[in-house]
């Protein structure tokens, strides 16, 4: 969860580092640090708890020499509190090696039982110390830094990313990655080079980049980049080029990130859709399914997993797979499927939704259907995320890099994917006539002006925003494919206004939730035309006999629900499998808007981090 950043070459390293920290801030950001390098070899460390403002304003108050090289880490605290003595980066004993450090050593409590008895004294609370102490004493032992670090790997349980660095060998990195606690990424320069754990850091620099694989490890000098394996045998790992445009990843005109993201939602759904179809001739194209697509037609159930509002989308995706493919499908929570021994085998399509491609819950549940022979399809936004590495076949959203910590747009393009998958599948299982295929694709690429549209009214929600950002609670309804969307709206929600929100299918309500309704507790209602709409308008009328009061989301032209609840906001008239996704944008934007009036932090809410790669 944490963001690390590195740089060796002919620069002064500390406002790349500063540069990288700011470009990850999203990943974690109770206390941030760098160590750089003179080019004697001499290190010097600057660390503090807080934002990475405070670590700028040390930086200032300080005198140094152009660095050659150095690390970074903005960090999302395991063990131990956000406090300077515990930000990254960590060193050994005898200050000759420096450490920063992704995920978690779960046998760190032993290790330093043995260090402390050993005679080591540790300054930090962390787990992440121990790693510092492993590497300085291989290489005290006569090991070089890489093959140090190889050998303190040896002797940690859990996943993790790491990046190091010696006194020993000035200009030379370390990096390895191990398990699925996160990325490294390398990004190749003209004789300098970039370590990082998310594209992000490295993309304003160069767009060659390579990333580990599970256990493998890096030595990073300013000419040569050099991979191996975990017994040090050389891996062929070649830099390919990322086509992603590094300008994307600004703010531009807009204040937040989460702004920005959910106003470029048309571009992101055009360059998505464009990938996924094509309309002359009518084709699903899904270019990088590789074998998957060979395999599509036996299919016989499909199971999507997810986390947060990857999941969300999974859900929606579920009703997707039924409609257009007529296979049985479900969708689950990865941090459950991966415990729960699932019923799946060479017959279960397993699709994981993944924006970063590396959350862990997500890749320990596809490991577990790799285990039962499954086949397995990821959605994901992230090139080279290690979701790719891990599936069959992989289905790209084109969305760019999303910087807001609350996912906005990877949301929106994982629906249309999925949506465009599912009929593939049909496609194959020959549930779908060559006329159903070009309506489908028609349906697709209607959708981004449709969502433009909307955004370009979307300031009419600024009375409902003000009246639900006075809220302490509020529900979020919806039926069938509103259902998810409503999940999905109550997250936005809380994750960014701290507003408690529960989402439910409307049908639920009257189960338990409505004991909650009293006089004046709001809800927010998806009542458009195909989301079950006679059904819901009793939902609203239960609500409002209550003395609730009620946002309803409705389709154009409803004058029906208009009248009957207290405020509503109007949807285009679009297929009904792209309502959800229309819902879904505007929830978006009431969430930021409320969160905004309540002075929130939008772009950096608080205990969260962009990507979890920690259990
Ligand atoms: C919420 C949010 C998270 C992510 C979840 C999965 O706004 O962004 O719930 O959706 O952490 O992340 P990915 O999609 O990267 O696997």
């Amino acid at each position: 969860m944490c963001g690390i950043v590195g740089y060796t070459g002919p620069q002064d390293a500390v406002p790349i580092l500063l540069e990288g920290l700011r470009d990850l801030e999203y990943r974690g950001y109770d206390s941030a640090g760098v160590a750089f390098m003179s080019r004697d070899g001499a290190f010097s460390i600057i660390k503090r708890a807080g934002k990475i403002s405070r670590l700028e304003e040390a930086l200032a108050g300080n005198q140094r020499d152009a660095s050659s090289a150095g690390i970074g880490h903005t960090r999302w605290a395991t063990h131990g509190k956000p406090t300077d003595l515990n930000a990254h980066p960590h060193t050994g004993a005898n200050n000759r090696v420096v450490v920063v450090h992704n995920g978690i050593v779960e046998n760190y409590a032993e290790l330093r039982r043995e260090l402390t008895s050993n005679g080591v004294s540790f300054s930090s609370e962390t787990d992440t110390e121990t790693i510092a102490h492993l590497v300085e004493q291989a290489m005290e032992d006569g090991h070089d830094l890489t093959s140090a670090l190889r050998a303190a790997a040896r002797r940690l349980e859990g996943s993790q990313a790491i990046v190091a660095m010696s006194a020993a060998e000035p200009g030379v990195l370390a990096a390895a990655r191990l398990g699925n606690a996160g990325g490294v990424v390398i990004g190749t320069g003209d004789g300098e080079n970039f370590v990082a754990s998310d594209l992000a850091a490295v993309l304003p620099h160069t767009q060659r980049v390579l990333f580990l694989a599970d256990r493998q490890f890096a030595r990073v000098s300013p000419g040569e980049v050099r991979v191996t394996d975990a017994d040090g045998d050389p891996v062929d790992a070649r830099p390919k080029n990322v086509p992603i445009d590094p300008m994307s990843a600004l703010k531009g005109q807009y204040p937040h990130f989460m702004l920005k993201e959910i106003m470029e939602q048309p571009a992101a759904l055009s360059d998505t859709i464009q990938s996924l179809v094509t309309v002359e001739p009518p084709e699903i194209r899904l270019d990088d399914l590789g074998p998957a697509a060979g395999r599509l037609a036996d299919v016989e159930r499909v199971v999507l997993i997810g986390m947060g509002t990857s999941l969300h989308a999974a859900m929606l995706g579920r009703y997707f797979v039924e409609r257009y493919a007529g296979v049985p499908a479900e969708a689950d929570n990865a941090s459950e499927f991966r415990y729960r021994g699932p019923v799946i085998d060479e017959r279960t399509l397993v699709v994981s939704v993944s924006q970063s491609g590396e959350t862990v819950d997500v890749l320990e549940a596809m490991n577990v259907a790799s285990q039962q022979g499954c086949l397995q399809i990821t959605i994901c936004n992230t090139e080279g995320g290690q979701t790719t590495r891990v599936a069959d076949g992989t289905v790209y959203t084109r969305a760019g890099l999303e910087r807001g910590v609350a996912s906005t747009k990877c949301f929106t393009a994982s629906l249309v994917a999925l949506y465009a998958l599912a009929m593939k599948l049909g496609e194959a299982k020959g549930r779908l006539a060559s006329g159903e295929i070009r309506a489908g694709i028609e349906t697709l690429v209607r959708v981004p002006e449709d969502v433009a549209e909307l955004l370009r009214g979307e300031d009419s929600l600024g009375r409902a925003a003000r009246e639900l950002s006075q809220a302490q609670n509020m529900l979020f309804l919806g039926r069938g494919l509103a259902y998810p969307v409503a999940m999905e709206g109550a997250l936005k929600m809380k994750e960014v206004s701290y507003i408690h929100a529960e989402g439910y299918a409307a049908g639920e309500m009257k189960h338990g939730p409505i004991a909650l309704i009293a006089p004046g507790f709001p809800s927010v209602v998806i009542a458009t035309r195909n989301a079950l709409r006679q059904k819901i308008i009793a939902n609203i009328e239960q609500l409002q006999a209550r003395g609730g009061r009620v946002l309803a989301l409705i389709s154009e032209g409803d004058a029906e629900i208009r009248t009957l609840a207290d405020d509503s906001f109007e949807l285009p008239n679009v297929e009904d499998a792209m309502e959800p996704l229309m819902a879904a944008v505007i929830l978006q934007c009431l969430a930021y808007r409320v969160a905004i009036i309540r002075g929130c932090d939008v772009d950096q809410p608080r205990n969260l981090a962009k990507t979890v790669t920690v259990e």
